[in-house]
C-alpha cells in the first residue's frame, strides 16, 4: 500500500530539474546556478530566457541571434489574429491566453514535432508572441484595431510597456519591467510548471503544456494573486489599513500575496520588488500604496509571522508603471513562458510518463442494485 499522501505534495520531489533551485530556509533563488541577486537588474529577460531555454547566458552574438529569433517568433498567425476581437470580448484576460495560445499553436510551423530543436523554436516564439498577445486583447477590448507599432530598439519589456499603456516608457521604467521580468522567469515544482511537466510527459505538445500552465497560473493562490493584492489595496481606505487587515485575519482571510509553501523567510524576489516599488513612488510622487504596503507588510507580519511573497509588491510596481491590474497575472504569463518552455524541453528531454498514485477514501465493498431498486 502506497504511504500516507502529503496534502498539497508538499515536500514531495516530483522532477529533477537543472533549471532554477530554493533554498528556502535562507531565502534564495537561483537559475541554473546563478543568484538571482546578482541576474536582478544586471542581466536582460531576454538574456535570462535564453539561459533557462538554451542552458548559458548568451554571448553578444548569441544574445543578438536570440533576439533576432524573438522578433521574427512574433508575428502571429491567421487564426489567433482573426479571433482577438470576439475572444477580446467574451473572455477575462488569463481565460483568453488559454485560448489564444491554443490557437496560436494551430499556426505553429513545428506543431507537430516534439524533437529538440523543434521545442528550441517553439520555445522562442511562444516567449515573443506573450507579450503580443496580451497587448492586441488589450487593444481589442478597448476599441482599438492594433496596439502601437513595438520599437525595434526596445525590449520585450519596454515594448509591452509602449503597447498596453500607449506611451513609450522611461529607460528607468523599462529597466524596471525588465526586472519584474527576469524575477518571475522560473521558480522550481510551482503549480504552474507541475502542470505543464505532467502535460508534456504524456509526449503531448508544448502549446498543449502551456496552455495547461497558463490555466493554472491563472488561480489566485498561484499567479492570481497579484491582481487580489492589488484590490485589496484599492478597497482598504490609506488611514485604516492596520485595522482592515487584522479584521481580515480574525475573520480568517487570507491576505493575498503572503505566505509561500517554500520560503521560510523572505521571498528574495520580494526584495526587489519592495525597493522597485519605493522608487516607483518616488519618481511619481504618490507614494499611497507603497506605504499601504509596507504598513500591511508590518501587520501581517506582527500578526501571523508571514512575509510577503513575489506577488505582492508585484501589485503596486504594476499600478505604477500604468499597467491595469486585470493585465498583472497576464504580466506573470509573459515572464513566465520562458521558465515553462524551459521545462517543457527538459521534461521532453529526459521523459517518463508522470502518474502519480492516490490513497483511496471511499466506500468499500457496495452492493450493486438495479436502478429502480436505488
Ligand atoms: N494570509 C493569512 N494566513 C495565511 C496566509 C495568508 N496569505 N498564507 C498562509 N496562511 C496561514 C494559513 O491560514 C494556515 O494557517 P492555519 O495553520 O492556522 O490554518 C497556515 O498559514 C498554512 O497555510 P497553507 O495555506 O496551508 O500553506 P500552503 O503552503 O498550502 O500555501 C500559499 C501556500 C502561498 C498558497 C498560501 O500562503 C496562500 O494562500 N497565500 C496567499 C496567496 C498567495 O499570495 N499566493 C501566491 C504565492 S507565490
Amino acid at each position: 500500500m502506497a504511504d500516507k499522501p502529503t496534502k498539497g505534495l508538499a515536500d514531495v520531489v516530483a522532477a529533477s530539474t537543472a533549471l532554477s533551485d530554493i533554498d528556502g530556509k535562507a531565502g534564495r533563488l537561483f537559475y541554473r546556478g546563478y543568484d538571482i541577486h546578482d541576474l536582478a537588474g544586471r542581466t536582460t529577460f531576454e538574456e535570462t530566457a535564453h539561459l533557462l531555454q538554451r542552458g548559458k547566458l548568451p554571448t553578444r552574438a548569441e544574445l543578438a541571434a536570440y533576439i533576432d529569433e524573438l522578433h521574427d517568433g512574433r508575428a502571429l498567425g491567421a487564426l489567433v489574429s482573426h479571433n482577438i476581437p470576439e475572444i477580446a470580448s467574451k473572455q477575462k484576460p488569463m481565460e483568453a491566453l488559454r485560448s489564444l495560445v491554443s490557437l496560436a499553436g494551430a499556426d505553429d510551423p513545428d506543431k507537430d514535432s516534439i524533437a529538440p530543436d523543434a521545442n528550441l523554436r517553439k520555445a522562442a516564439r511562444l516567449t515573443a508572441q506573450q507579450p503580443l498577445l496580451v497587448a492586441q486583447y488589450h487593444a481589442a477590448r478597448t476599441g482599438k484595431d492594433a496596439p502601437p507599432e513595438p520599437d525595434p530598439s526596445l525590449s520585450i519589456a519596454g515594448n509591452f510597456l509602449l503597447q498596453v499603456t500607449g506611451r513609450v516608457p522611461s529607460r528607468r521604467e523599462a529597466e524596471l519591467f525588465d526586472t519584474c521580468l527576469v524575477l518571475h522567469a522560473d521558480h522550481t515544482m510551482n503549480a504552474s510548471t507541475f502542470a505543464a511537466r505532467v502535460c508534456a510527459a504524456t509526449l503531448s505538445d508544448m502549446h498543449s503544456a502551456i496552455v495547461a500552465a497558463i490555466g493554472t497560473l491563472k488561480g489566485p493562490l498561484h499567479g492570481g494573486a497579484n491582481e487580489q493584492v492589488m484590490k485589496t489595496l484599492e478597497s482598504i481606505s490609506p488611514g485604516n489599513v492596520a485595522q482592515a487587515v487584522r479584521e481580515k485575519l480574525d475573520a480568517h482571510e487570507k491576505i493575498m500575496g503572503f505566505g509561500h509553501r517554500v520560503y521560510k523567510t523572505e521571498d528574495p524576489r520580494a526584495t526587489h520588488l519592495r525597493r522597485m516599488s519605493a522608487e516607483l513612488a518616488e519618481s511619481t510622487g504618490d507614494d499611497t500604496y507603497y506605504r499601504m504596503s509596507k504598513e500591511m507588510e508590518e501587520v501581517v507580519f506582527e500578526t501571523k509571522g508571514l512575509y510577503p511573497n513575489v506577488d505582492f509588491y508585484a501589485a503596486s510596481v504594476y499600478h505604477y508603471l500604468g499597467i491595469p491590474t486585470d493585465l498583472f497575472t497576464p504580466v506573470f504569463s509573459i515572464s513566465r513562458m520562458s521558465g515553462w518552455t524551459a521545462h517543457v524541453i527538459e521534461q521532453h528531454a529526459d521523459n517518463r510518463l508522470i502518474r502519480p498514485d492516490s490513497e483511496y477514501i471511499g466506500e468499500r465493498d457496495q452492493k450493486w442494485k438495479p436502478i429502480d431498486e436505488r
